[in-house]
């Protein structure tokens, strides 16, 4: 079974601050977006990757891409356009889809072959997850606590998440055009959606290094990371 991925990476960054989107910006001189498909490259498994790029960015991220033969598409306004627009152009032989955040630039090679690995044993959606470090606390909107949820069931979210195509496919078909002010159907990640239209979503073990880059201490930590040399396994 032929595996495909997609990338979304045309968010703007607007956590991150100001700057050029967050894709774009560099972790120890190169654009996160070139970590994240360096690694993908690195995974045996991966076949054709599409990248969803900043609408205004689409021939920079086709240059800075060249090395390493994506196909390169404009994103749309949220995340879930973004990966809609990629699913559309992923050759007809995929039949296996990864969506993957360019910020999780430092994802580790045996994340992505775990949750291919589980597809090809026959899950249908699968999610790369960690357990949750803190105490967790439910507040109403004054700031008080309203209940202290009990954590260890609870688990945080990675991606690459994995997904039999049709699978993505209908997942992603019914959003249409949104009704204004609705456009992200409070879905933040792909198997939410698969989640909502009755899939069964199976977990693997996610790691610390696919964390995501989202505020400027972020990417502190990632160069940190780096430094460090680790986050290949
Ligand atoms: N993404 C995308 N298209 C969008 C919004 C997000 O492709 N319209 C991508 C981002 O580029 C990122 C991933 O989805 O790789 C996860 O989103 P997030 O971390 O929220 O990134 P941004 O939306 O860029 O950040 P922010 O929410 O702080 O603006
Ligand atoms: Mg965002």
């Amino acid at each position: 079974m032929r595996v495909g991925v997609v990338l979304p990476a045309a968010g703007a960054g607007t956590r991150l601050g100001p700057g050029a989107p967050k894709a774009l910006r560099e972790l120890a001189g190169e654009p996160l977006l070139v970590h994240a498909v360096r690694r993908l490259r690195e995974c045996p498994s991966v076949g054709p990757i599409v990248v969803a790029a900043p609408v205004a960015h689409v021939t920079t991220v086709t240059t800075l891409l060249e090395l390493y033969d994506v196909t390169v598409v404009a994103g749309g306004a949220q995340r879930p356009d973004s990966v809609a627009a990629g699913l559309a152009v992923l050759p007809a032989d995929v039949d296996l889809v990864l969506v993957h955040d360019a910020a999780r630039a430092l994802v580790p090679v045996s994340v992505v072959e775990s949750v291919i690995a589980a597809l090809r044993a026959g899950a249908r959606a699968v999610v790369p997850v960690v357990a949750v470090a803190d105490t967790v606390k439910r507040v109403d909107a004054a700031g008080t606590v309203v209940a202290t949820v009990p954590r260890a069931d609870l688990r945080v979210a990675q991606t690459p998440q994995g997904f039999a195509r049709e699978v993505l496919e209908s997942a992603h078909a019914p959003r249409g055009v949104p009704p204004l002010g609705h456009s992200n159907d409070g879905h933040t990640d792909d198997a939410g959606m698969a989640e909502a239209a009755g899939v069964t979503v199976e977990t693997v073990p996610g790691a610390a290094e696919a964390f995501k880059v989202t505020t400027a201490f972020d990417l502190a930590v990632a160069e940190a990371v780096l430094a460090r040399g680790g986050a290949r396994g």
